[in-house]
């Protein structure tokens, strides 16, 4: 079987990989001319994979290429492009819409294409499926469509892509059957879904779910907070239910490609379709947003505490991922919060063992090397995000006398304040 991947991002090179092992012959299809290259001598530009898993995966056969050519020669074409939001804050099909022509150009009769990348209910049979039938091919004869989507949890040593099942539904019977096929091939479970909305809107109903019981223990964090009640021990006890209860804690806010993109989707469709607004999103979306906002004046409210006033205050960011233990910084809450401390007049500095640099508005942020140096040198900190790293520093944090905000609730001392 051959298969081409188009987009080798977090969801495109680990399914290159887990197909490749089990015996497909993979090739990469990617715009970015680096990312080629760089597979091509196998380098990895994706955390969960160092240079010689793309050197075992470049032994079994595997290329590279922004030829769009190399579909004529596919069984089978999985698109994992992005699907960002546009500045209105809208879906952005531009790069699915763009994949899907190069798809329609180069295919010939047989070929099954499967769409992994999170995107509205509909999008597979209103946007793919007439832009593949423009060269005259029958949807279920001539080409296969289906939706499948991705599951991928980045930085998650437990459940990767063979461990968690993984959705399909087809435009037909036939369509999901031979998706369905392909993935059967290295996917431990396959769950058919009754059609591709029903797929697609899974995905949603999962990120969109996530989104709201994040928005919900955020809100409940910051009454908590008012009222004087630990909120990191109310979600230990209340976790300790064997049943009928998942925990979530509160954080300085959302981040990554998923949640803070995924459940607008929903919400687009739902707008357009319905005239109705998705109430739950739009109110998740308001408590999330508000987190940075939020945290920044609780620094502004503990410098206070410790007689010093934020403005001109040095203030550092641990960690500036959206999440721990990744080098990931899409969409990551650091950004916002920086910004308000910046607004409040402090002067932002930041360590992150997996970010060299970073910047907020085009400005470069100065970073310190390491905790120790971080807390001699600033009036405060607020560990964002519990990296390994500041977790085996977990000591020198709790003596520390620089007044720190602990917005992860994994860490203790005397001048330490969780969120
Ligand atoms: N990252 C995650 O954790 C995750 C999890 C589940 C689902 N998803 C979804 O999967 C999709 C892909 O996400 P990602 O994180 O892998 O994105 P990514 O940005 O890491 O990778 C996408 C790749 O697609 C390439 N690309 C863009 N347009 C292209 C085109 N027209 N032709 C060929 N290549 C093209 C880009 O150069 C890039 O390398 C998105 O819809 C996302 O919502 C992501």
């Amino acid at each position: 079987m051959k298969a081409v991947i188009v987009g080798l991002g977090y969801v495109g090179l680990p399914l290159a990989i887990a197909a490749a092992e089990a015996g497909v012959q993979v090739t990469g299809l990617d715009k970015n001319e680096e990312i080629v290259s760089g597979l091509t001598v196998g380098r990895s530009h994706i955390d969960d994979f160092t240079d010689a898993d793309i050197a075992s995966l470049v032994a079994t056969g595997f290329t590279a290429t922004t030829d769009s050519a190399v579909i004529a020669e596919a069984d089978i074409v999985v698109i994992c492009v992005p699907t960002p939001l546009n500045r209105a804050g809208e879906p952005d099909l531009a790069a699915v819409m763009a994949a899907s022509r190069d798809i329609a150009a180069n295919a010939s009769a047989g070929l099954t294409v499967v769409l992994e990348s999170t995107t509205y209910p509909g999008t597979t049979e209103e946007v793919l499926q007439p832009i593949l039938e423009e060269r005259g091919f029958t949807i279920g004869s001539d080409l296969f469509l289906a939706f499948s989507p991705e599951r991928i949890d980045p930085g998650n040593p437990t459940f990767g892509i063979t461990n968690t099942p993984k959705i399909v539904g087809g435009v037909t019977k036939a369509c999901g059957d031979k998706a369905a096929a392909f993935y059967e091939r290295f996917i431990d479970t396959v769950v058919r879904a009754k059609g591709t909305r029903e797929a697609e809107t899974a995905k949603l109903l999962e990120n969109t779910y996530r989104h709201i019981n994040i928005a919900l223990v955020n809100e409940m964090a910051q009454l908590c907070h008012a009222m004087g009640i630990d909120i990191w021990d109310v979600v230990d006890l209340a976790k300790t239910k064997p049943f009928g209860f998942q925990s979530f804690r509160p954080s300085a806010g959302v981040g990554g490609h998923c949640i803070p993109i995924d459940p607008n989707y929903l919400a687009f469709k739902v707008r357009a379709e319905l005239s109705r607004p998705f109430q739950f999103i739009e109110l998740a979306e308001e408590v999330n947003s508000g987190m940075p906002g939020y945290v920044a004046q609780r620094m502004a409210a503990l410098l206070q505490a410790h007689h010093s006033n934020i403005s001109g205050s040095t203030v550092t960011l641990l960690g500036v991922t959206y999440k721990p233990n990744i080098s990931d910084k899409r969409e990551s809450p650091a950004v916002p919060l920086a910004e308000k401390l910046i607004e409040l007049g402090a002067t932002v500095k930041y360590v992150d063992p997996f970010v060299d640099d970073w910047s907020i508005n085009g400005s470069p942020i100065e970073r310190f090397a390491s905790v120790q140096d971080a807390l001699a040198e600033s009036h405060a900190a607020i560990i964002v995000q519990a990296h390994s790293d500041f977790v085996a520093a977990a000591d020198v944090l709790a003596s520390s006398r620089t007044p720190l905000l602990d917005a992860t609730g994994r860490f203790t001392g005397e001048h330490l304040e969780r969120l």
